[in-house]
C-alpha cells in the first residue's frame, strides 16, 4: 500500500460500480444505472454504415490521428452546439474520450492538491471520482428546483477566500442535473456567470442531457453568454451511443492548447474509427430525429416514474419532476438512510442510487437517484413499487423502534451488493 502514489487515497469504487454486477441480474429492477436505452437506435443502418467504412475509408479509420480529433468532427460538433447559441470555431474543440475524459483533462490542467472545486450539491459521481483523484477539495454549492442557487454561490466564494483556499473552477451541469434531474433557470444563467467572473473563477459547464428536454426546449449554454470564462463539455454518449466514448471540450484558446497537450500525454489521441463513424452518423443519418425518439423514449418512462411514485410512494417522501434527462432525485423521511437500506431492497429485486455517493462531504443519506432511462415503462412501475414496500418496511421499523442509529452502514464506502 505503501508504494502507491498518495493521489490514490482519493480512489474509491464509486457506489454505482459496486452496483453494477448485482444490476445486472435480470430479476432485478435497475432504477441505478445510468445506461441509454440504445434499443432506440438503427442497428442494421449502423452496421452497414461501419462496414462501408472500412471498406472505404479503412486505412484513415484505423490508424492514428490527431490529438485534437478529426477536422470534419470537430466542424460538426460546432453545428450542434449552435442548437444552443453558441457560437465557436472547430480549433477550440477537442474531441475527448467521453466527456469523462474530458473532466479528467479539466482537472488535471487545472488543480494542484487542496484546491477548491465548487460543485452542485448532489453533484455527478464521475466528476467527484476525477476531482478526488487530483486531491481537489470539493465544496457543494446548495440547489434548489432551479438548479444552482446564485446566493448560496457567493457565500460558498466567501467562505472558501476566508479560510484562505483557492477555488479553481465552478463545476456545472445546468441541464436536467444528473443526479437532481433539476435545471438552472434562465434567468440565473448570467448571475452565475458574473458571479464567477467576478471572482475570477472559470467555470467548467457539463452538458451531456442538453438536448434531451421532453417539450423539445433548448436552453442557452452558459457557455453562449460567455465565450471568455466557460470551459464546455459535451458528449455523443446520450445522444447517440454511449460505448463509442466520444465526447468533447470547446475551451478558450488558451485552455485549449494545454488540454490537447494533456490529451496527447493521456491517449496519444481519441480512436479514430470512433470519431469517424460519429462524423457519418451525423452526414447520413437523421441525427435529430433520433434525438427526437429517445426524447420520447425518455418521457414515456419519466412519465411512468412520476406515476409509479405518486401512487406507491410513503407519505413524507418527496422527489424532483425533471423535464428531460434520465434522473428524479427522491428525498425519503427522517429515520431511513438510504445506504444502509440498498442491500435490503436488492433482496427485493429493486436497485437504487443512494444519495451518499453524489456529495464529497458524504450527505444524502436521506436521498436516492432513480433512473428511468433503461428499464421499460412496466419495470419502472414495478420496481417504483418494490421500493415503496422497502420503504415502507424501513418506516414502520424505525416508528417501531426509534433511532436507526444502530443499523447505520459502517466500514467500506462501498455497500456490498453481495449481502442481498
Ligand atoms: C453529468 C455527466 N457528465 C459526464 C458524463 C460522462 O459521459 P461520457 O459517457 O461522455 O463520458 C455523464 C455520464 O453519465 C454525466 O451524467
Amino acid at each position: 500500500m505503501r508504494r502507491y502514489a498518495q493521489r490514490t487515497a482519493g480512489m474509491t469504487a464509486s457506489e454505482i460500480r459496486a452496483l453494477f454486477s448485482v444490476a445486472s441480474r435480470p430479476e432485478v429492477v435497475s432504477l441505478a444505472g445510468g445506461m441509454p436505452y440504445l434499443a432506440a437506435l438503427p442497428l442494421d443502418s449502423l452496421s452497414a454504415e461501419v462496414g462501408q467504412l472500412i471498406a472505404e475509408d479503412g486505412l484513415v479509420a484505423l490508424q492514428y490521428g490527431s490529438a485534437q480529433g478529426i477536422p470534419e468532427l470537430r466542424e460538426q460538433i460546432c453545428e450542434i452546439m449552435a442548437l444552443e447559441g453558441i457560437s465557436a470555431h472547430p480549433d477550440d474543440v477537442v474531441v475527448t474520450v467521453g466527456s469523462q475524459m474530458a473532466l479528467d483533462m479539466v482537472t488535471r490542467i487545472f488543480c494542484d492538491p487542496g484546491d477548491v472545486v465548487l460543485a452542485e450539491g448532489p453533484s455527478y459521481v464521475g466528476a467527484l471520482g476525477s476531482f478526488a483523484a487530483y486531491q481537489a477539495q470539493v465544496v457543494h454549492v446548495t440547489m434548489d428546483e432551479h438548479g444552482l442557487v446564485p446566493s448560496a454561490l457567493r457565500e460558498a466564494l466567501a467562505s472558501v477566500a476566508a479560510s484562505g483556499r483557492r477555488v479553481k473552477f465552478l463545476y456545472t451541469i445546468p441541464n436536467f442535473q444528473n443526479p437532481a434531474g433539476v435545471t438552472l433557470a434562465v434567468e440565473r444563467r448570467a448571475e452565475v456567470l458574473e458571479i464567477c467572473a467576478q471572482h475570477g473563477v472559470l467555470v467548467v459547464e457539463d452538458n451531456p442531457y442538453g438536448l434531451l428536454g421532453f417539450d423539445g426546449q433548448i436552453y442557452p449554454a452558459l457557455r453562449s453568454l460567455d465565450a471568455d470564462n466557460v470551459v464546455y463539455l459535451g458528449s455523443f454518449s446520450k445522444t447517440f451511443a454511449s460505448g463509442l466514448r466520444v465526447g468533447w471540450v470547446l475551451a478558450p484558446h488558451a485552455v485549449r492548447e494545454k488540454l490537447v497537450l494533456a490529451a496527447e500525454s493521456a491517449t496519444l489521441c481519441p480512436p479514430t474509427m470512433n470519431q469517424l463513424m460519429v462524423s457519418r452518423y451525423l452526414a447520413t443519418h437523421d441525427w435529430k430525429g433520433q434525438i427526437k425518439t429517445y426524447r420520447e423514449a425518455y418521457r414515456e418512462r419519466r412519465d411512468a416514474m412520476l406515476s409509479a411514485l405518486d401512487q406507491y410512494m410513503p407519505a413524507g417522501c418527496t422527489w424532483t419532476k425533471p423535464d428531460g434527462g434520465f434522473y428524479v432525485w427522491v428525498t425519503v423521511p427522517e429515520g431511513v438512510n438510504t445506504k444502509a437500506m440498498l442491500p435490503r431492497a436488492v433482496t427485493q429485486r429493486v436497485a437504487y442510487a443512494s444519495g451518499t455517493g453524489f456529495y464529497a462531504d458524504r450527505l444524502g443519506s436521506r436521498q436516492m437517484r432513480l433512473s428511468y432511462c433503461y428499464p421499460t415503462p412496466e419495470r419502472i412501475r414495478e420496481g417504483v413499487r418494490r421500493l415503496a414496500n422497502v420503504l415502507g418496511d424501513e418506516l414502520e421499523l424505525y416508528n417501531t423502534f426509534g433511532s436507526m442509529a444502530g443499523r447505520e452502514v459502517s466500514g467500506p464506502e462501498s455497500p456490498s451488493p453481495n449481502t442481498a
